[in-house]
């Protein structure tokens, strides 16, 4: 008999925001509306589409493993050396890298509670302890992660914006932070929210510093519309950019991952009109949740994080939503209990979401009292 290690025995895994199919599959609905997965509601960018659509016919060919005009791409729009780039399946796939690279047995990975999920998942796959600080007003708590540094501390994972919670800390308090890290520990700053965030003066935008121990990783699943592609990439001192091309599979990212992405980076039309929309679809959320009486955390992201009264209101208010077409995030499993997530939409989809909302909730506070 195969025998597991506990380590993967006691793993619980990831799980996803519902796919709109099964959905459709299980319920009987006119209308499904999935804001659970903080995607781009408008849709691929176009030029990327069209760039898809031209090298399809390249399929039967193995990729760049290094993606040269992607890499090239990234270089000029950040002024960033390509030798401090690389690619990758996504952030998840760059995270796992990352770790796989950089820690050994006994090391420990620390981050926040109430954080992304999939860092989470990726330390705990690699058999590596977690240790988790609590949060502060909903987002990071820099002094906190500072004060939890022990000798066994290899990295610290920070994402800003913070997923599900939607908060920033801003460039004075992250420069502070750095300067006190010591340089043997990796800091990841994962910046899969920042086209949402960087019109900001405050953001501390993590690929304009050159830090010897940081790696910034971005993605091109959120504002530039390609989630379903699989493509990201991360910005890091030389040597360890070097060390990740080791760990990483060859041919990742794919032929149509890389050319596309090109595409969208410099899609300026495409994610201003991702932007504009973005912010009238969280205006609409934060004046209806104030209408509503529902609790919420201010975001510097594309998803606002609501705080229901407990952990089972939560879940029965996820469940309810579903049975009318409205696809929300529980976010429990990322350590919030009574958190629920809901991400912009089109201004179609928001007014839906605030209509399935508003009744459930009533609903349900009815019950509560
Ligand atoms: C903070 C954060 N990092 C990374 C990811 C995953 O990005 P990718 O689709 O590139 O794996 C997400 C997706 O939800 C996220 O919220």
């Amino acid at each position: 008999m195969i025998r597991i290690p506990s380590f993967v025995k006691n793993l619980k895994p990831y799980k996803a925001g519902k796919p709109i199919d099964e959905l459709v599959r299980e319920k009987n609905l006119d209308r499904i509306v999935k804001l659970a997965s903080n995607e781009n509601p408008i849709g691929p960018s176009p030029t990327a589409i069209k760039v898809i659509q031209k090298h399809v016919l390249g399929l039967n060919r193995y990729t760049d493993p290094a993606s040269h005009d992607l890499v090239q791409a990234i270089s000029r729009k950040y002024s960033v050396q390509p030798n401090h780039i690389i690619c990758g399946h996504g952030t998840d796939s760059l995270l796992a890298y990352i770790i796989n690279a950089f820690t050994t047995e006994s090391d420990e990975v620390l981050t926040s509670e109430g954080t992304f999920i999939g860092i989470y998942v990726s330390v705990r796959k690699k058999g590596r302890k977690l240790v988790q600080v609590p949060l502060k007003n909903y987002g990071f708590d820099l002094d906190g992660i500072y004060n939890a540094i022990t000798e066994k501390t290899a990295m610290i994972y920070l994402a800003n914006p913070n997923n599900p919670t939607g908060t920033m800390f801003e460039r004075t308090e992250f420069e502070a932070f750095m300067a006190k890290v010591p340089n043997h520990i990796m800091v990841i700053l994962d910046e899969a929210y920042t086209v949402y965030a960087e019109h900001n003066p405050e953001y501390p935008n993590g690929v304009g510093y050159e830090y010897e121990n940081m790696v910034v990783t971005r993605t091109f699943s959120k504002a530039y519309g390609l989630a379903g592609l699989r493509i990201g990439f991360a910005v890091g001192p030389d040597a360890v950019i070097e060390s990740l091309y080791k760990v990483k599979l060859p041919f990742e990212p794919g032929l149509l991952a890389q050319h596309a992405a090109v595409a969208a980076l410099n899609d300026d039309d495409f994610l201003d009109q991702t932007t504009a929309l973005n912010k009238k679809s969280l205006e609409l959320l934060e004046k209806g949740f104030t209408e509503i009486g529902i609790q919420q955390v201010p975001s510097a992201a594309n998803f606002i994080l609501t705080i229901m009264p407990n952990e089972q209101f939560a879940a029965t208010f996820c469940e309810e939503c579903l049975n009318h077409g409205l696809i929300l995030r529980h976010v429990n499993t990322f350590g919030i209990p009574a958190g629920v997530r809901i991400n912009s939409g089109t201004l179609d989809e928001t007014n839906f979401a605030l209509t399935v909302i508003k009744n459930v909730y009533q609903k349900l506070s009815g019950n509560l009292n």
